[in-house]
């Protein structure tokens, strides 16, 4: 007799139940005790409560070798499907560790990437987490092509719909490029680690001893490589940290961006402001404290945040109008422009560009880092990477001098030249080649010849004064109209938001073209 209802309705029920059993009691107590949460309790976790749809939960894997028929697990390690963070929809899929420790095999990656085409045909956030031994060993080069398959869709993906990260686990070999490739890479303390070799290879090859956690954890790739995006303490700061994310970024490229909703006014008072640039020029001040006072309740959500400090980069508001910042900080190295924070605000210009956020730009730059090291590491095609994105984007550009901008770095900072809709400078905005010291002793050097001591010294302070008379200040500049407006620093948030309200609908095109070719 054939089955009834009711016990085929038993089987599917046993199926379901099954499939939340993942790789066994052990493996999973083996990943509670690492202080990691499942594939599925990471889902519920980053999820606003019950949004969650799965896809393909039972689905497993064809491979026969090394008697892989006999082992199988519902899902084959990756769990996927749709759901909902404040109340925006997204698409993810979530490795499981505690099957074949996350490896990816053929019906793994095709998982992974039905549910990159559905994100990507409904243009909505594609979330992965990463918890992985990399490459499923038994299923050879097949593992090898589902990795490609993952990889190309990053690349359609690419300025359509966000594509975010989180690093929950190992990440390895040719499996770190695709979150590479993503716009924001999450790490967590202590548990996270990314690298293409690991250390084992390395001591062979080149002889270096090195941890785990040296080679690639999340330190490390916040401090040194610049790949993590946001380092969080543990798994749930990272949950927190993704859901305040996509609070600031649309869903796709072509999402007219709602605001967010807010109590701060755009015309409370900012008198703080008024003492924030110091009075000595040569004097730093943290950039951070100028940003705080002028976005909504304070709510800055940086990004790269420990990565080449001389520039701040992050998701802000105005009066609701979601923003990017780009930032550079006269705390650190005196906000000098170099190569790695040259490529750090580059590709946060073109993310912002790709969906249509505004960007504010505060400027304070003495110029490119001199020196052997910098020219010798590329810093002209690096600099140039900022030059393009700036010029490159048509997404609103707002851009203010607060302090210095000099020499190609000014251009290269939103300028108007490269298009920036509204230019600003605070009364205590220096626009010149180069600072007065500098330019003093290239261009009066004769007048100094044959002056010693005291002389020299009167003689040099007095063409440095004359020199900042004539160029420490914005005056210049706004009588050619390079600068729209001359505004006090407390005025800045007002003044932002209504430029922001007027370029609402900026329309600005390039010629038609396949692509640019950008230095990379
Ligand atoms: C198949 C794997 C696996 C893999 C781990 N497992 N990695 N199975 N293929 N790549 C299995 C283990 O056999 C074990 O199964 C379970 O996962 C947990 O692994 P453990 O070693 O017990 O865990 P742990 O001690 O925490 O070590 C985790 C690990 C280690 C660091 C990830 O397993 C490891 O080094 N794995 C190999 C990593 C690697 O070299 N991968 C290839 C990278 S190259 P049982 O049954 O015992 O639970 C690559 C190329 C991608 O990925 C190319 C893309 C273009």
């Amino acid at each position: 007799m054939s089955e009834t209802q009711e016990e085929k309705r038993n089987y599917l029920n046993e199926l379901r139940l099954k499939s939340t059993y993942l790789g066994g009691e052990e493996r999973v107590k083996k990943q509670h005790d690492l202080g990691k949460y499942t594939a599925r309790e990471r889902i519920q976790k980053l999820l606003d409560p019950d949004t969650f749809i799965e896809f393909d939960k039972f689905v497993s894997h064809k491979c026969h070798q090394f008697e892989m028929e006999k082992k199988k697990f519902l899902g084959d390690g990756v769990v996927t499907g749709l759901g909902e963070i404040n109340g925006q929809k997204v698409a993810l899929y979530s490795q499981d560790f505690t099957c074949w420790g996350g490896a990816l095999g053929a019906a793994h990656a095709q998982k992974i990437c039905k549910i990159m085409d559905y994100a990507l045909r409904n243009r909505v956030p594609i979330i992965g987490i990463s918890d992985s031994g990399g490459a499923r060993i038994q299923e050879g080069v097949e593992s090898l092509g589902g990795y490609a398959e993952i990889f190309y869709r990053n690349v359609k993906c690419s300025g359509v719909i966000p594509q975010i990260s989180l690093i929950m686990g190992p990440c390895a070999g040719g499996a770190v490029y695709s979150p590479a490739i993503t716009d924001f890479v999450f790490m967590v303390e202590g548990s996270s680690y990314m690298f293409v070799t690991g250390p084992e290879v390395i001591k062979t090859v080149t002889h270096e001893e090195v941890t785990k956690e040296d080679l690639g954890g999340a330190k490390t790739h916040s401090e040194v490589s610049g790949i993590s995006s946001v380092t969080c303490k543990n798994e749930d700061d990272c949950f927190e940290r993704v859901r305040e994310l996509l609070g600031f970024i649309p869903p796709h490229n072509f999402y007219k961006a709602e605001k967010k909703w807010t109590s701060d006014s755009v015309s409370r008072e900012n008198s703080k402001l008024k003492s924030m640039i110091p009075d000595n020029p040569k004097k730093p001040y943290d950039m951070r404290d100028i940003i705080t006072e002028i976005i909504d309740d304070g709510n800055f959500l940086e990004i790269q945040k420990d990565y080449a400090k001389n520039i701040i980069i992050g998701f802000s508001s105005i009066g609701g109008i979601k923003l990017g910042i780009v930032a550079n900080q006269p705390a650190h190295l005196a906000g000098v422009l170099d190569i790695d924070s040259s490529v750090k605000a580059a590709r946060f210009v073109r993310f912002c560009d790709a969906f249509d956020i505004p960007i504010l730009t505060l400027v304070d730059v003495p110029g490119f880092l001199p020196g052997t090291q910098q020219e010798f590491g590329g810093i002209i095609k690096h600099g140039s990477k900022l030059l393009y994105a700036f010029s490159e984007a048509t997404t609103p550009l707002i851009t203010i001098i607060t302090r210095k901008a000099y020499g190609g770095a000014y251009d290269v900072m939103a300028s108007k030249h490269i298009r920036a809709d509204v230019n600003l400078a605070y009364p205590s905005g220096e626009i010149a080649v180069m600072g007065a010291e500098g330019a003093v002793n290239i261009v009066f050097r004769k007048d100094l010849v044959g002056l010693e001591g005291k002389e020299l010294e009167e003689k040099r302070a007095e063409l440095v004064r004359s020199y900042e008379k004539e160029f420490a200040n914005p005056y210049k500049a706004a009588e050619l109209g390079y600068l729209d407006n001359i505004i006090l620093p407390e005025e800045t948030r007002g003044i932002v938001y209504k430029y922001l309200c007027s370029l609402k609908n900026k329309k600005h095109y390039f010629p038609k073209r396949k692509h640019g070719n950008i230095q990379l």
